[in-house]
Parts: structure tokens; C-alpha cells; sequence
């Protein structure tokens, strides 16, 4: 199999991982046999309330936490049979923002270059300064590094290998606007040169404009992996929004819809569309007669997506 013919970057069998823990807490089972392949080229979101075992599982991915048991191939290697290449060809940007406090971020990039055996002549230091707009603080000491400037450092050496997959753990945790949009326009760019983008993220919103696809994970195990599209469409819950020319009385509804009065004026009503209309609701409203000024319709959104699935 050459690389050119990859499907997935990222194949995980099996994958479970339990914490050795202290005498108090005892082991902790952080994952309970994952398995969830990632296609190749994707922007790729890991969704889950804390403690899920996300960051675990980039952890291993990353060969920064050594796995229980389990399969993990990535762009095709073997983590056991090829660490070096599996090694090679994944960038990660941690979520813990350990940092040298002794190098410049000029230096940080040339040793991590180093570590991955980048050859001086293929070093991309300036260029990688540039990208997350670190140029002028190039030879500022790491330790004056504001927390902001310590995640652009983190994303600079995720890059400086040129790895084929990019992860990011909770790159816009507590970020100002400018650098989560900085992020977001890097992450879209690097993946239109191809690169495979896997993220986590507890905004939602986020995570619904990034990613084509997704898998939330809940106590150790995927509970749920498809398309950011499917995910959405797979939720029943939807609202009409109407708001009536003048006061609406109670009247008799379709079984299955809830009214609700906003305080704006505005009625909602919640429906499931696979067994009531919208059309449905408003000839109930007309045969109320109840006279429409304005009106519309609010789809679900991941958030409720997640938090029926996470909740079940
Ligand atoms: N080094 C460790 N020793 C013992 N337990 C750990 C260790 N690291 C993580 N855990 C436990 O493993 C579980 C999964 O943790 P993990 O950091 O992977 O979650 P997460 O999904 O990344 O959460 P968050 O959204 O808060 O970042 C948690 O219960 C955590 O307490
Ligand atoms: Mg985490």
C-alpha cells in the first residue's frame, strides 16, 4: 500500500486505556475500547462533556500517554510496527500549555525541529512565526508569553514537521476573538492544502461550522460518529415561531406539539417533524382564527444534539 492510496488517517481498534491512579482513587478505566477511524482529509471533531477521555485518546495518538491495549494506525503506520513514521506524521497541539520558559519561540521551534529531524535546510521557522503571528515576539523569553501567545507557540510546533494530521486540543479554550479566528482561518487553510484537521472543542457552535464529521465521546466510549449534517438531521425536535397580529387565545393543537407564550410576544411551537407538519400547525392557527404577522422556523442545533445523546 503506497501513502497516496491512505483512506483514513487515523484507524482506531479496540483502544482502551486505565490510568494507574494513586493508593486514594484507585485505577481509572479512561477509555473502554474505542474504535473510530478518521477519513483522511477531514476536519474532524471529538465532542464530549470533560472528562470523556478525549484528551487521553490524542494523548496515545500522539504517543504522549502509552495505551492499555487497542489498534492505532495512523496515516497507515502502525504505532507499534512503525513508531517513527506514525510518530512523523502527527502534529499535536496539547491541551496543557507546557511551555519551556527558557526558549524563545524562535528556539522552541528549531529544537522541536530538531527532535523530528527536520534538516536546517527544511526548516520553516520564519514562515511557521508568521503563521500564528508570533513574528514579532520571535525572541521574546517563553516565560513573558501571554497565555494566547503560548497556544500560537503550541500550534507552531505542532506544524514545524509538516505532519500529514493535525490535531488540536481545545485550541480555543478561554482565547480572545482574534486568535480563535486566527486559528479557525489556519485550520481551514492547512486543510485545503490537504492536511486532515482533528479538534476538540466545548463551543458547540464551533464545532458545527468546522467539522464535516464527528464523534461524541461519553465515559470512555464513542457514543456517536457521522456527519456534523446527518447529526443534525437526525435530531426530531423542531420550533415554529409565530407572531400574531394581535393576542393569540389557547386553541386546539396537532398531538405532539407544546405551545409556548415568549414574553416578546412571539409564539414557539415545538414539534417532532417526523409525525406533525408546520403546515399542520398553522391551518390549527387560521382554523383558531388566528391572524399570522410573522413567522418562522428554528432548526436543531448540536448543542441539542449533544446533550440528548450525552444525557441518555
Ligand atoms: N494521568 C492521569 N491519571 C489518572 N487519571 C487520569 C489521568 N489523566 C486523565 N485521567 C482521567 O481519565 C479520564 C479522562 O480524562 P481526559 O483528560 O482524557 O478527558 P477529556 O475528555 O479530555 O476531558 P476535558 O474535556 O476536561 O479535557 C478522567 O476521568 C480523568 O480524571
Ligand atoms: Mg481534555
Amino acid at each position: 500500500m503506497t501513502r497516496q492510496q491512505i483512506e483514513n488517517a487515523i484507524e482506531i481498534e479496540g483502544l482502551r486505556k486505565t490510568y494507574a491512579g494513586s493508593k486514594r482513587t484507585g485505577p481509572k478505566e479512561a477509555l473502554k475500547g474505542v474504535d473510530l477511524t478518521i477519513p483522511r482529509g477531514s476536519v474532524f471533531g471529538l465532542l464530549g462533556p470533560n472528562g470523556a477521555g478525549k484528551s487521553t485518546m490524542i494523548n496515545i495518538m500522539a504517543g504522549l500517554v502509552v495505551k492499555t491495549t487497542g489498534k492505532v494506525r495512523i496515516w497507515g503506520f502502525d504505532q507499534d510496527e512503525n513508531p517513527r513514521q506514525s510518530r512523523a506524521a502527527i502534529g499535536v497541539m496539547p491541551q496543557e500549555l507546557n511551555i519551556d520558559p527558557f526558549f524563545t519561540p524562535r528556539e522552541a521551534l528549531d529544537v522541536q525541529a530538531g527532535l523530528y529531524g527536520v534538516p536546517r535546510a527544511e526548516r520553516r521557522t520564519d514562515e511557521i512565526l508568521e503563521l500564528v503571528g508570533l513574528t514579532d515576539k520571535a525572541d521574546a523569553y517563553a516565560r513573558t508569553l501571554s497565555g494566547g501567545m503560548r497556544r500560537r507557540l503550541l500550534l507552531g510546533k505542532a506544524l514545524v514537521h509538516a505532519p500529514q494530521v493535525l490535531v488540536l486540543d481545545e485550541p480555543t479554550a478561554g482565547v480572545d476573538i482574534g486568535l480563535r479566528q486566527m486559528l479557525w482561518q489556519n485550520v481551514r487553510m492547512l486543510n485545503e492544502q490537504g492536511m486532515t484537521i482533528i479538534l476538540t472543542t466545548h463551543y458547540l457552535e464551533e464545532a458545527e461550522q468546522m467539522c464535516d464529521e464527528i464523534a461524541i465521546i461519553d465515559k470512555g466510549s464513542v457514543i456517536v460518529r457521522d456527519t456534523t449534517q446527518a447529526l443534525l438531521a437526525r435530531m426530531d425536535a423542531k420550533t415554529l415561531l409565530v407572531r400574531p397580529a394581535s393576542g393569540a387565545p389557547a386553541f386546539p393543537l396537532p398531538e405532539g406539539v407544546t405551545r409556548e407564550d415568549r414574553a416578546d410576544g412571539w409564539l414557539a411551537f415545538h414539534y417532532p417533524r417526523s409525525r406533525v407538519s408546520a403546515g399542520a400547525i398553522l391551518a390549527a392557527l387560521a382554523a383558531a382564527g388566528v391572524e399570522v404577522a410573522d413567522l418562522s422556523t428554528a432548526e436543531p442545533d448540536l448543542e441539542d444534539a449533544f446533550l440528548d445523546l450525552t444525557r441518555r
